[in-house]
């Protein structure tokens, strides 16, 4: 049984790793999106949407350069679609709205793998369904491996000392069966839960048998925002952002991630002692930001969807081999591009406001349309993409098929987290972000991609725009 009786702990699941069949020079992955049924709540089945699995789905392993290539089942009684998560591909490989796989049907992307090394996801992007269709299960990792990463001999041994940690946050109601309540709050503040689950288990143990470990955090929750850090303050080596290595490591007490967002730590466990991942909230029940430890009730106390904004989880509880050596961690680690924001030929602006009551979702002004192509980009051009936020909460800004770097917040210098390549970047209220990309090829003067915030309740509410990516 997964339950370690002595505690009421269970033994973090981690996702296997499918690495798919080599088939006339591509990988190739068969995967089928089928319902399932998981018990958040010992005894108390839920219907849930998985892949290859009732909730959540495989590790997907790939390498850079390589072209793959999927057939995708939808088993489920509704449409759906699956999104390749940071990404660069022709459109109709992306998995957007427009790819919708009805019920009975099959998808077959493929595409080139373009990404460096870093952690990616997979999970339903479908039109106004996004929210309800990942909090049931429709999401999971991908793990993207390369030669300029290999040659450091990082932590690389899936599940053993390389694991991957999908944080969602989950509402369960009082006969512990999973719920999405989409209240009005809800749709304000986007369907946050108070327990909190790691790949899909809740207070997680983990039996260590190395000297430390590469933690490859993606916060797959709908909305909430969290501080990651480890019990009493131990620091942890941070490597990785969302699109790979940073130049050189980092030293941090904690790391901060909004939906989408990814980041790869390595920590410490060379002295014998657990190790207790924690989760805090950023926010209040409000969307007020605010440092750890220093959440009130806030003035709505406890929202309506669950406000665990008081609280500090621990969400991994890591136990120490009992021997076991400590490895050195390069300092350098990748050599990156400086980011030059000279290089931009144009500026574009994109401005994210909500409305009250989670009404008037919009960028620019605007809805998401399917109809409307709201950008069109030359290939091959630096761009700077200036994004402002004129509401009162984070949102996390995510941008299809590109890889970007963080030029400044606000005139300021990004954090070690940002000084990667990005595909998803927080813009808090009031701020202005400043990003510097291009989009390398896959032009098409029809079909579009998507830029969107990645709080699924305000994307499926329309705080999302189109784009294609034309010849320049
Ligand atoms: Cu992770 Cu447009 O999505
Ligand atoms: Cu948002």
């Amino acid at each position: 049984s997964m339950l370690d009786s002595t505690d009421g702990s269970n033994l973090l699941a981690i996702p296997p790793l499918q690495r798919g069949e080599i088939e006339q020079g591509a990988r190739v992955f068969r995967l089928s999106l089928t319902p399932g049924q998981k018990e958040f709540v010992t005894g108390v089945a839920s219907p849930t949407i998985g892949i290859d699995a009732p909730y959540l789905g495989p590790t997907l392993e790939m390498r850079r350069g390589e072209w793959v290539q999927f057939h995708i089942d939808n088993k489920l009684a509704e449409g759906a679609t699956v999104h390749w998560h940071g990404f660069e591909l022709p459109a109709a490989a992306d998995g957007g709205p427009h790819q919708l796989i009805r019920p009975g049907e099959r998808w077959r992307p493929s595409f080139q793998v373009r990404q460096r090394a870093s952690l990616y996801w997979y999970h339903s992007h479908l039109e106004r369904g996004a929210g309800p269709q990942v909090y049931a299960g429709l999401a999971a990792p991908i793990y993207v491996r390369d030669d300029e990463e290999e040659r450091l001999d990082l932590p690389s041994d899936y599940g053993v000392d390389d694991i991957p940690l999908i944080v969602q946050d989950r509402v369960i109601d009082g006969s512990g069966r999973l719920v999405y309540p989409l209240s009005m709050h809800a749709r304000m503040m986007g369907v946050r839960g108070s327990r909190i689950f790691v790949n899909g288990t809740e207070n997680a143990v983990f039996d260590a048998q190395t000297g430390q470990l590469r933690l490859r955090i993606l916060n797959g929750s709908n909305a909430r925002l969290y501080d990651f850090s480890l019990e009493g303050d131990r620091s942890m080596q941070l490597i990785a952002s969302d699109g790979g290595l940073l130049d050189r490591s980092h030293i941090v007490r904690s790391v901060r991630l909004a939906p989408g967002e990814r980041a790869q730590v390595i920590i410490d466990l060379s002295e014998g002692r657990p190790l207790r991942l924690l989760a805090s909230s950023p926010e209040n029940a409000m969307g007020m930001m605010g440092g750890r430890g220093m959440m009130g009730g806030g003035m709505m106390g406890r929202g309506d969807s669950g406000d665990a904004s008081a609280d500090v989880f621990q969400i991994l509880d890591i136990r120490p081999a009992s021997s076991a050596q400590r490895i050195r961690v390069p300092t350098q680690l990748a050599s990156l591009a400086p980011t030059d924001p000279s290089s931009a030929v144009r500026t574009r602006r994109f401005v994210l406001d909500m409305g009250m009551m989670g009404g008037g979702m919009s960028i620019n002004g605007a809805a998401m349309d399917m109809n409307v192509i709201n950008e069109r980009v030359p290939v091959g051009q630096w761009e700077i993409w200036e994004i402002a936020n004129a509401s009162m909460m984070a949102h996390p800004f995510h941008i299809h098929n590109v890889q970007f770097r963080v030029i400044d917040r606000d005139g300021r210098a990004p954090p070690p987290l940002e000084t990667s390549l990005k595909d998803t970047v927080i813009v808090n209220p009031r701020e202005q972000v400043r990003l510097l990309l291009r989009f390398e090829e896959h032009t098409d003067p029809d079909l579009p991609y998507m830029y969107h915030c990645h709080i699924l309740e305000h994307e499926d509410a329309g705080m999302m725009g189109q784009f294609v990516v034309v010849k320049s």
